[in-house]
């Protein structure tokens, strides 16, 4: 028989065709499904990520609340032109402790994933106050109110706990420190220690410079923070992946 008289068997044979179907489909999906199972981790551990510190949790609350997402991606695509703008493609890594996870699908204003380092913290001030004294043609919308709402670490040890349960790695350690972790981090003269060693590479300024920590200061030390914990100038992605 040859073989499209074969196939035809199965195509005027409707309850064959559909035994033959289910059994294709179950193949395809024990293949793609059953390897997850057994490596232990679908995500590449990557040098240099850690927790958000306290204030950058703050500020990433913050940004949460606005809906920053609605007009802003963090997620820098494998393609040339991406790359070439915003720098080195991200990694699963860099949102593995975003709960939820901001990668965004709408890029009214650009991506923000690689954000940290490339304004001064005074450009971010005048840039959430009016954007367009910065940006004439910029559509974003002004932010200023948040220069006057201050933010105080009353709760802050409860937002940590809060993300521990959902599976970020913060110790019990990092959460008794959290209050204090918060305010030294605005206070270039305070004893930062212990927060640089929980939170390696943390910033540590006035970042809105004024009096208090206000929910700009939280919001830029979030902003800073954002693509700057992985040194790219020496990953070098593993290749058993
Ligand atoms: C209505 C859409 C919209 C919303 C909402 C919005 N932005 Fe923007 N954003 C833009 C646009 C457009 C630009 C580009 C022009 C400019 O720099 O203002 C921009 C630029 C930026 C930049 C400069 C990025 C760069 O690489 O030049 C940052 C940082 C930023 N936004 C942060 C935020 C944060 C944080 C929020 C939430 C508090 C937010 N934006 C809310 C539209 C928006």
């Amino acid at each position: 028989m040859p073989i499209l008289d074969k196939h035809k068997v199965l195509e005027t044979n409707a309850t064959l065709l559909l035994v033959a179907s289910l059994g294709v489909v179950t193949v395809g999906g024990i293949v793609e499904i059953a390897p997850l199972f057994y490596i232990e981790n679908t995500i590449e551990d990557v040098e240099g990520m850690r927790p958000y510190s306290p204030l950058e949790l703050q500020g990433r609350e913050i940004y949460l609340r606005e809906g920053c997402y609605v007009c802003h991606s963090q997620m820098i695509r494998p393609m040339r032109d991406e790359v070439e703008r915003y720098g080195h493609y991200s990694l699963a890594a860099e949102s593995q402790y975003d709960h939820p996870f901001q990668w965004g699908s709408k890029r009214t204003g650009p991506d923000l994933a690689r954000v940290g380092g490339r304004y001064s913290d005074d450009w971010h001030v005048d840039h959430f106050t009016d954007p367009q004294s910065v940006v004439p043609e910029s559509v974003m919308p002004k932010y200023g109110y948040l220069l006057d709402n201050l933010v105080s670490s009353e709760h802050i040890d409860d937002l940590l706990s809060t993300h521990r349960l959902v599976g970020v790695p913060y110790t019990d350690e990092m959460i008794e420190n959290a209050a204090a972790d918060f305010n030294v981090q605005v206070d270039p003269f305070g004893d930062i220690d212990g927060l640089l060693e929980r939170y390696p590479g943390a910033q540590v300024r006035n970042f809105d410079s004024q009096p208090g920590i206000s929910e700009m200061d939280a919001l830029i030390a979030y902003m800073q923070m954002l693509g700057t914990l992985v040194d790219f100038s020496t990953f070098t992605p593993d290749p058993a992946r």
